[in-house]
């Protein structure tokens, strides 16, 4: 069984994610990217560049090293090739601070989508 949530840095529903590996449901990461959004957080920047990576990629790390199933979308080749490069290891404190990092406000012209105002 699968569960599919809005799972990214700033945004992580630990008891659900929790509560689906005790009951044996795979989680898989919608908008693992915050669509797009938190490719503009400073702090996030600051520590990719720590690990030399992207953005997008700490993102795509992040989610898969929680154990679940990262769903980035890119239309751009480019990122596409380096969204599957993820062959790194980020901290575990680096996880704790991603895990509680502040709540994305909003998604722009996307937050009238119930996906992403807090009803789903
Ligand atoms: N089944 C479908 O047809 C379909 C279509 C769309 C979305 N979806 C799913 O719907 C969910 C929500 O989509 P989302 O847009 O919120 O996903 P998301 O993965 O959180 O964010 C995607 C955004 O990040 C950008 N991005 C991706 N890789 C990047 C990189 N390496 N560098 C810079 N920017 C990068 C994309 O722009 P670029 O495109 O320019 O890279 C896009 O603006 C996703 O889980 C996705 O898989 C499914």
């Amino acid at each position: 069984m699968v569960n599919q949530i809005l799972l990214h840095i700033s945004n992580t529903p630990l008891d659900l994610v929790d509560y689906c590996k005790e009951q044996g449901i795979v989680v898989e990461a919608y908008s693992p990217i915050g669509h797009g959004e938190i490719l503009k957080k400073k702090e996030i920047q600051t520590m990719a560049d720590k690990y030399g990576v992207s953005v997008a990629q700490l993102c795509i790390r992040y989610t898969l090293q929680l154990g679940t199933i990262s769903l980035p979308k890119t239309a751009n080749p480019q990122h596409m090739k380096s969204n599957s490069d993820v062959d790194f290891m980020i901290s575990d404190e680096d996880m704790e601070t991603l895990k509680h990092f502040k709540h994305i406000e909003n998604y722009g012209e996307s937050s009238s989508f119930p996906v992403y105002g807090g009803k789903l």
